[in-house]
């Protein structure tokens, strides 16, 4: 049985879960600690499920508190490195937000809440994580991006907040693995896009998606369980689809 543990953070995200499921079955992966703000601080965990849930509502006081249970559930269950981690949050919608299709439908409130969900929450992740995933051993990080979220790629507009909130994270991202490269050279992130998915998010947004170009996702979280599985640690951020396509920045 391996040493190392996944973290998927947004694990109430439709990928998220599944992604949890398939490491569930992964011997590779001993414990998969799954964080998500849906779950109580009393909710039970399973003795016999490999899965973990954490309760965090993003705060940062939540984010390291999280971590620190991660951190002494690790020693109590002799694991000795997280190998994976994917951050799954990301909102297009919500009961306050709706993509915008006119530059009359921007609201200040509006682009801040998808920016803080979308760019800032991955961010405060990948602060407090910096020093828990530095390790001998390689740690490859997945944070869910967009293809929507590629300027060179934009040629229908609209979407707004959505858009820019992803193409921020990407700068976020790519400032991250310059420092990851300098501070823990064992980590490799990834910036993923991962197609269009039958999810919460995308439901609204299906009339128009082929049958065959909408995935489930189990089938995008098999694909990038498999990518993560062959990444070279080389200090960069890599922006790619489900295929393992690089997007155009
Ligand atoms: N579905 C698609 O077609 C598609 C396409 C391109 C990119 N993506 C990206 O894929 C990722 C996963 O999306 P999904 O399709 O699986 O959507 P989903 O099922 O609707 O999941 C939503 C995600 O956003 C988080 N979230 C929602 N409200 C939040 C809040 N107020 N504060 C912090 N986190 C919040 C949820 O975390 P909790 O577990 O804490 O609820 C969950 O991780 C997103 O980043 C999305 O942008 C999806």
């Amino acid at each position: 049985m391996s040493d190392s543990a996944a973290v998927i953070i947004g694990a109430g995200s439709s990928i998220g879960s599944a992604l949890c499921q398939r490491w569930q079955r992964d011997d590779a992966v001993s414990r998969v600690f799954a964080v998500s703000r849906k779950l109580e601080a009393d909710d039970e965990n399973n003795e016999e499920s490999s899965i973990i849930k954490i309760h965090s509502d993003y705060t940062e006081a939540s984010i390291y508190k999280a971590l620190e249970t991660i951190k002494t559930l690790m020693l109590e269950n002799h694991l000795q490195t997280i190998s994976r981690v994917c951050i799954c949050n990301g909102i297009l919608h919500n009961d306050n937000v709706w993509p915008e299709k006119r530059i009359e439908e921007l609201t200040a409130d509006s682009l801040l809440e998808v920016f803080t969900i979308n760019s800032v929450t991955p961010m405060l992740w990948l602060k407090a994580l910096i020093t828990m995933v530095k390790s001998p051993s390689d740690c490859v990080i997945t944070v869910f991006n967009a293809r929507i979220g590629s300027i060179g790629d934009n040629r229908s507009g609209g979407w707004y907040s959505y858009r820019a909130s992803k193409a921020a994270l990407n700068m976020l991202l790519k400032t991250a693995a310059i420092e990851y490269a300098r501070r823990a050279k064992n980590v490799k992130l990834i910036s993923f896009h991962p197609g269009t998915t039958d999810t919460a998010l995308s439901k609204p947004f299906q009339g128009s998606v082929k049958k065959e170009n909408l995935f489930t996702p189990d089938y995008v979280a098999e694909h990038l369980v498999a990518i993560m599985n062959t990444q070279q640690v080389d200090g960069e951020l890599s922006f790619i689809d489900w295929e393992n396509k690089a997007i155009v920045w």
